[in-house]
């Protein structure tokens, strides 16, 4: 974690830091979409295997995943576990090793397990040809048991690989909810973000996916790219609306180890560009309030009264997800795991060929312990980082005690940096904690603050490949 002076103040007015201010706490220091991160997940020497990790857990509505990790392209920020292309059948090998990582799966489970949610992610499962996500509609369905038509299911795509015939596919098998990458409806902010694209093609994406008929469509846009400024932000973002989209996340932009973007100078100073991110995110999320979005976190917003078909970011809450393909994660009550983790082009296409050549996927072979103290950490980061925040009583029933006597320290340094929402120990009298306005702005300061300091120590050991 890096240390910088305040920013300037987003209204412009002038700030006094007195020496009982808090020390500045950058505002984005990570996206906590999961805790722990798989950077915390080690290999499991024992390797357990999965009929084991599975004996005795609920799963009468578990959470299915599975994971392509090929794009067209490499976008300049993007750190996701994915390669470019699939040369000489590979995707086919992957169709091949996830059906027997299916069945493998499976059998862990107990005959009765169901699934309540669904979701193909990536990279970008629209790389795959219409008759391959025929396929891996049939690897959820029959393998696996998931009834695709009859509970939501998520799908993650590109413009340019949303074709008619594919989206076809994905509309008829039971898709809710068809979440498009736009990052920038400004072609000199793609080109600068390093993703090559063209407002054309994305207007003709979301052209043909509104005809295909998902119940929600979701946009995904970037803010903090060189060269965005206020008034081109609200320009992208009323290119956005003019879909109508029942969901919107707006992520900022984030330079990574190992990315294109990483490999360029910078503009602007860190402070600089922290501010300009801040004052973004505020014209933004209140560009999207007028519009009649409500906030659900940081990042993502939804149309009054949009019918909620996907798996949410926070949507791990309970126990239970089984993750499909080499980027997946996988949860139980006692142990969160995956397989190996790269970047670098190089390492992420070994992993890949790696699980292609893989017989047997009956252990776990990469993950991180959940110790009843983690479970607690894990509740608290998921809940406090949506605008709702926690559920004090579903807390209580769960832990038998509240987040103020877990985590007070915590709690107290949030409380004196004005990021909880008013009430005695942190409540608004309506039994939750919630964060404030601000705090909600700094949830990328609020996450990495609740690591433990196993996780924290393990996250700063790992060395990004
Ligand atoms: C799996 S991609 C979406 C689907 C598809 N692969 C695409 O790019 O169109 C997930 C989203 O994460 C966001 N994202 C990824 N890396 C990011 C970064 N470094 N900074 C900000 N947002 C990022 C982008 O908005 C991207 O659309
Ligand atoms: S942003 Fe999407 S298309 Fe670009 S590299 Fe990442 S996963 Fe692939």
């Amino acid at each position: 974690m890096t240390t910088a002076p305040a920013p300037a103040p987003a209204t412009g007015s002038a700030s006094v830091q007195s020496t009982d201010d808090p020390p500045y706490a950058p505002p984005y220091q990570s996206y906590v979409y999961a805790y722990p991160h798989k950077t915390a997940y080690r290999e499991l020497p024992d390797r357990p295997a999965l009929r084991e990790l599975w004996a005795g857990e609920p799963q009468h509505a578990l959470s299915l995943y599975l994971h392509i990790p090929f794009c067209e392209v490499r976008c300049g920020f993007c750190n996701l576990f994915t390669r470019i292309g699939g040369p000489d059948g590979l995707t086919t090998a992957y169709l091949d090793a996830l059906e027997r990582q299916a069945d493998a799966v499976r059998a862990a489970l107990d005959e009765g397990a169901r699934f309540a949610l669904a979701a193909f992610g990536g990279g970008t499962p629209t790389y795959l040809g219409a008759a391959e996500l025929e396929r891996l509609c049939d690897i959820a369905e029959h393998r696996m048991g998931a009834d695709l038509r009859a509970v939501p299911l998520s799908v993650e795509a590109s413009p340019a690989t949303a074709t008619a015939d594919r989206l076809a596919v994905l509309a008829e098998r039971g898709t809710t909810r068809l979440s498009l990458g736009v990052q920038s409806f400004v072609d000199a902010e793609a080109r600068s973000a390093v993703r090559p694209q063209k407002r054309a093609d994305v207007e003709a994406a979301l052209d043909r996916i509104r005809a295909a008929g998902f119940p929600v469509l979701n946009i995904d846009l970037i803010y903090g790219i060189d060269g965005q400024t206020e008034a081109s932000w609200l320009h992208s973002l009323d290119a956005a609306l003019a879909w109508q989209p029942e969901e919107l996340y707006l992520y900022p932009l984030y330079v990574r180890p190992l990315t294109g973007l990483a490999r360029r100078g910078e503009a602007e100073s860190p402070a600089q560009w922290d501010a300009r991110r801040l004052a973004l995110y505020r014209s933004g999320r209140d560009h999207l309030l007028a519009h009649g979005y409500e906030q659900v976190s940081m990042r993502m917003f939804r149309r009054a009264a949009a019918p909620q078909a996907g798996v949410s970011e926070y949507a791990c809450q309970t126990d239970g997800m089984v993750g499909l393909g080499c980027g997946a994660r996988s949860y139980t009550s006692r142990l969160h795991y995956s397989f190996d983790y790269a970047v670098d082009a190089t390492e992420v296409r070994r992993i890949i060929d790696d699980y292609v050549a893989t017989e047997t996927f009956d252990r776990a072979v990469v993950g991180r312990a959940m110790t009843p103290a983690e479970a607690r950490r894990r509740h608290l980061v998921q809940s406090l980082l949506q605008a709702e925040g926690v559920a004090l009583a579903e807390y209580r029933a769960r832990f038998g005690s509240t987040p103020g006597e877990d985590f007070p320290a915590e709690l107290a340094a949030f409380t004196a940096r004005g990021w909880l929402a008013d009430g005695a120990d942190g409540s608004d009298g309506a039994g939750r904690l919630r964060l404030s306005p601000e705090g909600l702005a700094h949830s990328d300061a609020v996450g990495p603050m609740l690591f433990s300091p196993e996780v924290r120590t393990l996250m700063a050991e790992y060395e990004a490949k």
